[in-house]
């Protein structure tokens, strides 16, 4: 029996249909197959977060997931957050409130703090700690995390926080890897913050 599968699954909008291996990750099909790179893998134990995309909105370790049981979702990863160059509002309050460093962890925390503002719009401080707390940042603490997050709450951002993308057409049915890749995940400001 082939272990090979046809799946479809729709990422930040797009269409696409690919052949996966039964054994490969969502994080792997997403980076290594459709070439959406700003999905980070760390731990690949289910611990650090760093994998996390929303998937049919929730969000979702990545690396626990098997690419399989993606088809017929709709992923939302990182590269689906700003609108070319314009950054949305978590992605502005993370640069402004230096939320980032290495910017490592960024992508799973945007993901995770998109799908919280989705859910409660007016979430309270605990609220976003309780969270924000299934991820993990080694290098520039919580603390400007939970306020970039509680800044867009507060400002009524969350409202803009970005919906579920529409569809889009349905690329060529396509084998692993056919896809264009879409941009690299944005970039950390130029300036990063001291280490504390
Ligand atoms: S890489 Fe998936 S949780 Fe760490
Ligand atoms: S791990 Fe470096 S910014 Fe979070």
């Amino acid at each position: 029996m082939s272990d090979v599968h046809l799946i479809r699954v729709t990422v930040n909008g797009r269409a696409h249909e690919l052949a996966v291996e039964s054994r490969r990750t969502l994080a792997d099909v997403l980076r290594h197959d459709l070439g959406y790179s700003g999905t980070h893998v760390g731990c690949e134990h289910g611990i650090c977060g760093a994998c996390t995309v929303l998937v049919d909105g929730e969000p979702t370790r990545s690396c626990l997931m098997f690419g399989v049981q993606a088809d017929d979702s709709d992923v939302e990863t990182v590269e689906g957050l700003a609108d070319g160059d314009q950054l949305n509002p978590l992605q502005e309050a993370f640069s402004e409130h230096h939320a980032l460093q290495c910017g490592f962890c960024t992508p799973g925390f945007l993901l995770l703090a998109t799908a919280l503002l989705r859910r409660n719009p007016n979430p309270t401080p605990d609220e976003i700690r309780e969270a924000m707390s299934s991820n993990l940042c080694r290098c520039t603490g919580y603390a400007p995390i939970l306020a970039a997050v509680r800044a867009v709450a507060e400002q009524g951002s969350a409202a803009e926080a970005p919906a579920p993308p529409a569809e889009a057409p349905a690329s060529p049915a396509a084998v692993a890897g056919a896809s264009a890749p879409p941009p690299e995940a944005p970039a950390p400001p130029a300036e990063a913050p001291a280490p504390r």
